[in-house]
C-alpha cells in the first residue's frame, strides 16, 4: 500500500493514476470537506479523511504502508493556511507518522530553487521539509520540481489570463529562465523512485527544454491558437501591487514571494534522474499542447 498526500490536487491525481495503472495499491490522505475529493472518486484508491496539520490523522493513513508520497504544500499563504503550518509542519508530521509506521521508502515533492538559504516564505518551508525527511533515517527520494506543466496549474492559470486579458501580461523582462517538466513525466518519475534501489537522492525534476519565462508563455498562447501582443510590466510596478492584493485576497495574480522567485530564475539538471530513473521526457511544445487540449476538452480554458 502506497500513501500519497495531496492526492487530489492537480500533481497528485496524475501521480494517482499512474501507480494505479501501474497495479499499486493507493491510499489517499483526503482533506474532509476538500472540494476536489470527487477527482479520485470511481479510482480503485482508499480514502482516509486526514489534515497534515494533525498528526494523528497522519499516523492512522500511514500505518501498514509501505511507502509514502508526500505532495502536500501550499504555493501561498493565506490566514491560518501559512507555509510554516502546512508545508514545513506538515512535512515533518508525515515524516513521523512514516517512520512510526516503519515505511520502506518516503517520497517528497520539492521546488527547484530550494537552497541553504532560502529568501521567500515557500523556500524556507521547502527546505525545512526537505530536512525533516534527509534526518528522518527513511530511505527516501526528493523530487525538486520546475513549473509543472498539465491541464491544471500554471497553463490553466496563465491561459485564461492570456484569453481574458487584452493584452498578454509579462512580469519584468520576461527574461528568467525556466525548465518546465510535463506532468505526465512527473507522474512517472514518482513511481520509479518507488521502484529503484533507494539511494537517498536529491533530484532536480525539470524538462528538456530551457526557456524563457515570456517564450513559455508565448507557448501557451501559440497552443492556445491566441495571438495578441505582450506587454512587459516592470517589477518596479508589479512588486507594490502585489504586495497590496496578497493581504486583500488569496489569490492575487502573484504575490511578492512569486515575483521573487521568477526573477532568480528556475532551472535544473534533469540528467541524473533521467539516468537513474530511466525517464523519457516529453518536448515543451508537446507537454503545453497536450495540456491546452486536454483544459479545452474539458471546458477550462473558456470559449
Ligand atoms: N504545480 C506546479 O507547477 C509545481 C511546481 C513545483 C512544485 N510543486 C509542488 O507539487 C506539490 C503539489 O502541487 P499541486 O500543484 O498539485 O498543488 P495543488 O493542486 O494545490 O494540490 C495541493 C494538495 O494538497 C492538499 N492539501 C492542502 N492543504 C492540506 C492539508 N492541510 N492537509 C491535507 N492535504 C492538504 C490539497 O487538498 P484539497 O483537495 O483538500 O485542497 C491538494 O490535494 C506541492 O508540494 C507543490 O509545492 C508544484
Amino acid at each position: 500500500m502506497i500513501l500519497v498526500t495531496g492526492a487530489t490536487g492537480f500533481v497528485g491525481r496524475h501521480i494517482v493514476a499512474e501507480l494505479v495503472a501501474a497495479g499499486y495499491r493507493v491510499r489517499a490522505l483526503v482533506r474532509p470537506g476538500s472540494p476536489q475529493q470527487q477527482v479520485l472518486a470511481g479510482q480503485p484508491v482508499e480514502m482516509v479523511p486526514g489534515d497534515v496539520r494533525d498528526p494523528e490523522s497522519l499516523a492512522a493513513a500511514a500505518r501498514g504502508c509501505r511507502a509514502v508520497i508526500h505532495l502536500v504544500a501550499i504555493r501561498r499563504e493565506w490566514r491560518d493556511r501559512t507555509f510554516e503550518a502546512i508545508t514545513a509542519r506538515g512535512a515533518e508530521h508525515a515524516v513521523a507518522a512514516a517512520r512510526a509506521a516503519g515505511v520502506e521508502r518516503f517520497v517528497l515533492m520539492s521546488a527547484l530553487g530550494v537552497t541553504e538559504n532560502p529568501v521567500t516564505g515557500y523556500m524556507k518551508a521547502k527546505l525545512r521539509a526537505e530536512r525533516a525527511v534527509q534526518a528522518s533515517g527513511l530511505p527516501h527520494v526528493i523530487f525538486r520540481a520546475s513549473f509543472i506543466v498539465g491541464p491544471g496549474g500554471f497553463v490553466e492559470e496563465y491561459g485564461q489570463l492570456i484569453r481574458r486579458a487584452p493584452v498578454i501580461p509579462i512580469p519584468g523582462s520576461g527574461r528568467y529562465p525556466v525548465q518546465p517538466v510535463a506532468v505526465r513525466d512527473v507522474a512517472v518519475a514518482f513511481r520509479r523512485a518507488l521502484e529503484v534501489p533507494a539511494a537517498d537522492q536529491i533530484y532536480d525534476l525539470a524538462g528538456p527544454d530551457r526557456v524563457s519565462f515570456a517564450e513559455f508563455v508565448g507557448a501557451i498562447a501559440q497552443a492556445m491558437g491566441v495571438r495578441k501582443p505582450m506587454l512587459r510590466v516592470p517589477l518596479a510596478v508589479m512588486r507594490p501591487a502585489a504586495a497590496l492584493l496578497q493581504r486583500l485576497t488569496p489569490n492575487p495574480p502573484a504575490t511578492l514571494d512569486e515575483l521573487t522567485m521568477l526573477a532568480a530564475g528556475n532551472v535544473g539538471d534533469p540528467g541524473p534522474m533521467i539516468r537513474d530513473l530511466g525517464l523519457t521526457l516529453t518536448p515543451l511544445a508537446a507537454a503545453v499542447r497536450e495540456a491546452v487540449d486536454e483544459l479545452r476538452a474539458a471546458g477550462r480554458l473558456g470559449g
